[in-house]
Order: structure tokens, then sequence, then C-alpha cells
């Protein structure tokens, strides 16, 4: 089953990222070309995958835990609903979900 997630980039510009469960964000916006670093690969050691989720979708994501709460800390920019992309999985229950590149 094809699931989605839609990245709006600093210009506005919208990308839909295709995936399967289990894919996390920040690998599909790697692929997909958009400016995501994504340095430690998903070990929660950088911050290089920040994005924003739109505010709808944040309150269907698990908790952040402490180790990404660390890694959060570290961000300049952080908004309420910043989160590290890596950590997000698409799944059903997200398929669609919307999240903004910082500037
Ligand atoms: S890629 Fe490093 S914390 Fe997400």
């Amino acid at each position: 089953m094809q699931l989605h997630a839609i990245i709006i980039d600093s210009d506005g510009g919208e990308h839909i990222l295709t995936g399967r469960a289990g894919e996390n964000i920040m690998q599909l916006a790697r692929i997909a070309g958009l400016p995501i670093a994504g340095e430690c690969n998903g070990s929660l050691a950088c911050a290089t995958c920040h994005m924003v989720v739109e505010p709808n979708w944040a309150d269907l994501l698990p908790p952040v835990e402490d180790s990404e709460e660390a890694m959060l800390d570290t961000i300049f920019t952080l908004k309420p609903t910043s989160r590290l992309s890596c950590q997000i999985r698409l799944s059903a229950a997200l398929d669609g979900i919307r999240l903004t590149l910082p500037a």
C-alpha cells in the first residue's frame, strides 16, 4: 500500500512523497531531492532532519521521547510542532501528513 506525505518548501511549493508503511520521512525527502541532510541517518545524533508538522497532524504522532527532545533543543528555529523527520514513519493513520521545511 502506497502512503503519502506532503512537504511544503520554503517557497510554499508542495512535494508529495510516496512510500510504504514504516519508511521514515527523512529518507523519503532525501530520495526526492529535498534539502534535508539527515546527517546521522536517523540515529538521533543530529538535527538536520528537522521539519515542522502542521498542527492538525501533530497530535497523531507518538510523543517526543527524551533522545529526540535533546536534539530538538539544539534547534535555533524550533516551533511548537517541530519534530525530527527521521522519527516519523509512514502509516495508514498518517497518510497525507503535511510538514514544512524550516526556512
Ligand atoms: S537524521 Fe539525524 S536526527 Fe534525524
